[in-house]
């Protein structure tokens, strides 16, 4: 590039940079995923493409499709893309004209559109992809054409569902795995691993057409899993007596070991360096530290109660530093320090005053299960069966910022890869509730199936 025309552009930039820094609008996003809205069939409604097309001008303002063509090519869709940005202040849904005049008023739009009034609420998914493309946040954005998904294991069910948090809309159901528990994915995103509680096997599925491939005979029957950071092995807990994780090794798709562990396990995890894989008994009432590449026990720590979710604080060269490990019956956490193996604090949930109601039943012996640390580990995040919310904690001080309601029976949670969302499972509400973790407010309620359980977040190969 010439001397002059750098400079044409390094002052273009410039002059644009306060809005283009924060939030640049996203063309690819807008052609795949935005664009589609104008020609969606919503029932009793004209389609926006019906009245808004034309040459640009005026309300023109989607181009004419090519004849037979069922949706824009690259050239129309720029121009779509131009003319629309008329209608968006980036960053700022709510003061968009795009998202407010097809809006209802009672929901926040305004006042009245001669095209209608296409959404009720702006909870709808299509809003809400809208929002999300205008604030310019959205995790799947970022990484266009890669496919990140919030995994979402049904535990009463016979399928997982999984969410495109870029429009909180779902994405694909995997079928056929009936009281799916624990979920892991491959790191390179081509398979997607889940323990089924009806046949006791490890259900290995292709992360492309989301069919299950494989079912591995189990030792047991089993409770939640987790993998190998190479992915080589997956680890699961078998939740009967006498206790075990079972090893399997994922190239020949095949259980290799079980390496015994005292009482039934309800959850394993590796720890963030994959240096040691962490298994904590209910029955067992114990927290088991095995070392992972000689599958010997390293050490365990006893607790009062039964052993629960587990989340992992790391040091600065990605060992492990602390653990906050859930136990039955408490409201709250415990707080064990890796190197030294002991319990060192214990923090408790806090009880919300009247009018809001203590809900103690269907807590399955568990007032807090569901917790994670996110991924700046800045914040950690613990749900409550009590009262329905998930808590929110500054690192590493623990200091309490505050609560966001959820629905019933708050079960796991997991994050965006960015870090800007955390997704809880509400087992009693059959939703999942997205959660801005930086302003602790519900950005959308994604409807899926029957008591939804575990999730994590993937990154799947296209
Ligand atoms: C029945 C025809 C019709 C349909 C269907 C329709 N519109 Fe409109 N729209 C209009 C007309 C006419 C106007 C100009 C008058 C007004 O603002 O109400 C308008 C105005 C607008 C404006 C404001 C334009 C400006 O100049 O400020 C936006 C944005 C808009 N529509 C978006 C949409 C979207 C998005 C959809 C689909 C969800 C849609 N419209 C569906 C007829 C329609």
């Amino acid at each position: 590039m010439s001397l002059s025309r750098w400079l044409i552009v390094a002052v273009c930039l410039v002059a644009q940079a306060p809005a283009l820094a924060q939030t640049p609008l996203d063309y690819e996003v807008f052609r795949t995923r935005i664009q589609p809205l104008f020609l969606a069939k919503r029932e009793g409604h004209a389609r926006c493409y019906s009245c808004h097309r034309g040459t640009g001008a005026g309300n023109g303002y989607l181009q004419m499709l090519t004849p037979g063509a069922t949706t824009w090519d690259d050239t129309q869709s720029r121009k779509n893309f131009e003319s629309i940005r008329r209608f968006i202040v980036p960053g700022d849904p709510l003061s968009s004209r795009l998202l407010l005049h097809p809006l209802d008023e009672h929901a926040g739009g305004d006042r009245f559109h001669a095209g209608g009034k296409h959404w009720q609420s702006q909870q709808n998914p299509e809003w809400q992809a809208l929002a999300a493309w205008v604030r310019g946040n959205s995790p799947g954005m970022q990484a266009a054409g890669s496919r990140v998904r919030v995994v979402q294991t049904n535990a009463a069910g016979d399928n997982v569902h999984l969410i495109d948090p870029a429009t909180n809309t779902i994405a694909g159901v995997i079928k056929g795995i009936e009281v799916p528990h624990g979920a892991a994915a491959a790191p390179d995103g081509t398979r997607l691993y889940f323990s089924d509680e009806a046949e006791s096997t490890l259900d290995v599925v292709d992360a492309r057409t989301l069919a299950v491939i494989k079912r591995i005979p189990l030792s047991g029957r089993p409770n939640n899993i987790d993998i190998a950071k190479d992915g080589k092995k997956v680890y699961v807990s078998i939740a009967q007596a006498p206790g075990a994780v079972d090893v399997i090794d994922t190239a020949r798709m095949e259980r290799v070991s079980s390496i015994a562990v005292e009482g039934a396990v309800h959850n394993t995890y590796v720890t963030p360096d994959g240096k040691f894989i962490v298994a904590g008994s209910i029955a067992g009432r114990k927290l088991t530290v095995i070392d992972a590449a000689t599958e010997q026990i390293a050490w365990k720590l006893p607790f009062e109660n039964g052993v629960r979710p587990i989340t992992f604080e790391r040091n600065a060269d990605g060992s492990t530093k602390r653990m906050f490990v859930q136990i039955s019956e408490v409201h709250g956490f415990a707080v064990v320090d890796f190197a030294t193996q002991r319990e060192v604090a214990r923090v408790t949930l806090p009880d919300l005053p009247p009018p809001a109601m203590k809900n103690t039943e269907g807590v399955q012996g568990s007032p807090s299960h569901g917790i994670g640390i996110a991924p700046d580990g800045k914040t950690l995040w613990a749900t409550s069966k009590y009262y329905a919310y998930v808590a929110a904690f500054s690192m590493p001080d623990l200091a309490p910022l505050g609560i966001v309601p959820v629905g019933h029976d708050p079960d796991w949670l997991t994050f965006t890869p960015d870090g800007k969302t955390v997704y809880v499972a509400c087992a009693g509400s059959d939703f999942v509730v997205a959660v801005d973790v930086a302003t602790r407010k519900e950005v959308a309620r994604i409807p899926v199936g029957f008591v939804p359980k575990r999730n994590i977040t993937a990154t799947l190969a296209n």
